[in-house]
């Protein structure tokens, strides 16, 4: 059994938070709305979010907004995201460079519109010097394909190399957010128990917070919640608690 009383407690704010915001649909579904309903929602529970991260002085944000499985969902419900996806692109960015963010989108990026893609190089290459909160926002984003990525990208740049040369730490590099922390926290809303493809390279030693709320209801006290768990958890990598608790 688990000795509570020997756990360091570590007042520590994680540096990089990821979040898998899921149930917009049910929210709606609950309220015999349309689905686009309960993603509009999840617009403004996102705003709110980002902006209390930005406050209490989180380093990374990783969002999951679109996942390369959610092309398969109908094509109105997929145009509508994009629309939403688009307009806060439009809409959010001047504001979140007033707030000192860095905006960075992760994911395959070529399968989204042309016209999502030059709003995003604008508000990448607007944002790039700001140094407050790193937004990460993961459209059209898969684990998998991150990794497979990776890889790739790692035999371009060193073209003589053997798979046998490959180590972990050669290939981090390749892979998404590479230049942030790792991701220290996960959040999944909605009452699911799964990484559903997100940051599954990234977050291999994240501590994972599930909680029931609907995306669209999770708030400022949901978050503080969660940062309140991951502060009293004693992360151990592998060792053991005595070993943790040395340094
Ligand atoms: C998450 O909410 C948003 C996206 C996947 C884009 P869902 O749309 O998955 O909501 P549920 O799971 O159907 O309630
Ligand atoms: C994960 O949610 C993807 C996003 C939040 C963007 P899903 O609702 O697509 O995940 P599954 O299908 O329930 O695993
Ligand atoms: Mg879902």
């Amino acid at each position: 059994m688990t000795n509570l009383s020997n756990k360091k407690k570590t007042p520590i704010l994680p540096k990089h938070i990821a979040i898998i915001m899921d149930g917009n649909g049910r929210w709606a579904k609950q309220r015999m709305l349309p689905r686009f309903m309960g993603h509009q929602k999840g617009v403004s529970a996102l705003k709110k979010i980002v902006a209390h991260c930005s406050e209490i002085g989180i380093e990374s944000l990783s969002l999951f907004a679109f996942s390369t499985e959610n092309w398969q969902r109908p094509k109105d419900e997929v145009s509508k995201l994009m629309s939403l996806f688009l307009k806060l692109l439009q809409k959010e960015v001047q504001k979140l460079h007033e707030n000192n963010v860095r905006l960075v989108i992760i994911g395959n990026k070529s399968a989204l519109s042309k016209e999502i893609q030059e709003h995003i190089i604008k508000a990448e290459y607007l944002t790039a010097k700001n140094n407050g909160l790193t937004l990460n926002i993961a459209a059209n984003y898969g684990g998998r394909l991150d990794i497979i990525s990776a890889v790739k990208k790692w035999q371009k740049e060193f073209p003589m190399a053997t798979l046998d040369d490959l180590t972990e730490e050669k290939l981090s590099p390749f892979l998404s957010l590479s230049d942030q922390p790792l991701p220290d926290l996960l959040i999944r809303t909605g009452g699911e128990q799964r990484i559903s493809n997100f940051l599954i390279w990234q977050m291999a030693y994240a501590e994972f917070y599930f909680s029931d709320e609907l995306w669209p209801d999770f708030d400022k006290k949901s978050i503080d919640k969660a940062i309140e768990s991951f502060t009293n958890r004693e992360r151990r990598f592998g060792k053991t608690s005595e070993q943790v608790n040395q340094c």
